[in-house]
């Protein structure tokens, strides 16, 4: 994650998608009365550090998509996108029609640019991701991201060669040809809300993001950035990792007195917001632990300015 030391990001024209909807059954009953993504890890919403990946690849607009009953959650929780530099738009995904899908609701949205789509409960962190982030920004077609994981056959699996280009790619294999597991972050061009449009629904009924990957692969425009060792990548899909991820975040944060994932900080590092907007969200917020970690920062930053 970004700390004091890093250079600010380029801020790119690639829009960016967070896909938030989704029934959330594993997590039954918390999901009946909200959403997944808008559950606590630790001191802030779920949605908060995919949102902090987008920010760190450098984007400023974004679009949420979410479902008709949990999307007026969203706007109140994070508004127009103003008080981080931001701006954000919403959109509904009236049914769980599959990952791909958000490529169709966003068609108008990314009016032919291109994107970078974020599943609304991957959680990634590790110092370099920035740099990985920044990679893929520079290549054409779409890029995907592997981290390894040791039960292959519950995820989406992409096959690579000894020089780690793309191979194949397969959803929940029974016998899995790798252990790299595709992760929830998918940069496209302009062509993916064309490539979801050519894709027919899978046998459990969804428009599969391996389905528009492939397009891509077929075409071989289809790279990979590797989350080797160092990295993780936690998605909250179910109680305990919802409660993991949780853990996970409390110990790095009381450790090491730096915060996982706070798109405050993130939008102020990379220049979006001023410091003294940084203030005023924290001084907003000073009730809670998360205002003060907010304070720490905005109290070091001006010393440290003040003797520039
Ligand atoms: P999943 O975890 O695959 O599905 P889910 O959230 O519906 O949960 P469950 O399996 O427990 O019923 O979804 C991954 C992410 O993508 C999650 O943030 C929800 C989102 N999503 C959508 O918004 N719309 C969709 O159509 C799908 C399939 C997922």
């Amino acid at each position: 994650m970004l700390n004091k030391r890093t250079d600010k990001i380029k801020i790119t024209r690639r829009k960016g998608i967070v896909l938030a909807g989704g029934k959330g059954s594993r997590l039954l009953p918390l999901t009946l009365g909200t959403s997944k993504q808008l559950m606590p890890i630790f001191d802030k919403p779920l949605i908060y550090y995919p949102l902090s990946t987008l920010i760190m690849s450098g984007v400023q607009e974004v679009l949420f998509i979410s479902t008709p009953h949990d999307l007026p959650s969203f706007q109140r929780l994070l508004g127009d996108g103003s008080k981080w530099g931001m701006m954000f738009n919403y959109a509904i995904q009236d049914q769980p029609r599959g990952i791909a899908d958000a490529f169709r609701i966003g068609r108008d949205y990314l009016d032919g640019e291109p994107s970078v789509l974020i599943l609304g409960d991957n959680i990634f962190f590790g110092h370099g991701m920035q740099a990985v982030l920044s990679h893929a920004e520079t290549r054409s077609g779409a890029t995907i991201f592997a981290s390894l994981v040791r039960d292959p056959h519950r995820f989406g699996i992409v096959e690579l060669n000894a020089n780690y280009d793309v191979i194949g790619l397969e959803e929940k294999p029974a016998a899995p040809k790798s252990h790299w597991a595709v992760t929830g972050l998918y940069f496209v061009d302009g062509r993916a809300p064309d490539f979801a449009d050519e894709i027919e629904c899978s046998s459990r009924g969804e428009l599969e993001i391996l389905s528009l990957l492939n397009h891509y692969l077929q075409r071989q425009q289809l790279g990979v950035e590797i989350l080797h060792r160092g990295y993780a990548w936690l998605d909250a899909g179910t109680h305990e990792s919802l409660h993991q991820a949780s853990d996970f975040v409390k110990t790095l944060q009381d450790r090491q007195g730096l915060l996982v994932c706070s798109p405050e900080e993130l939008a102020y590092r990379n220049g979006l917001i001023s410091i003294d907007r940084l203030a005023e969200l924290a001084d907003e917020q000073k009730q809670s632990t998360y205002g003060e970690a907010l304070m720490t920062i905005v109290r070091q930053e001006r010393d440290d300015l003040s003797k520039r």
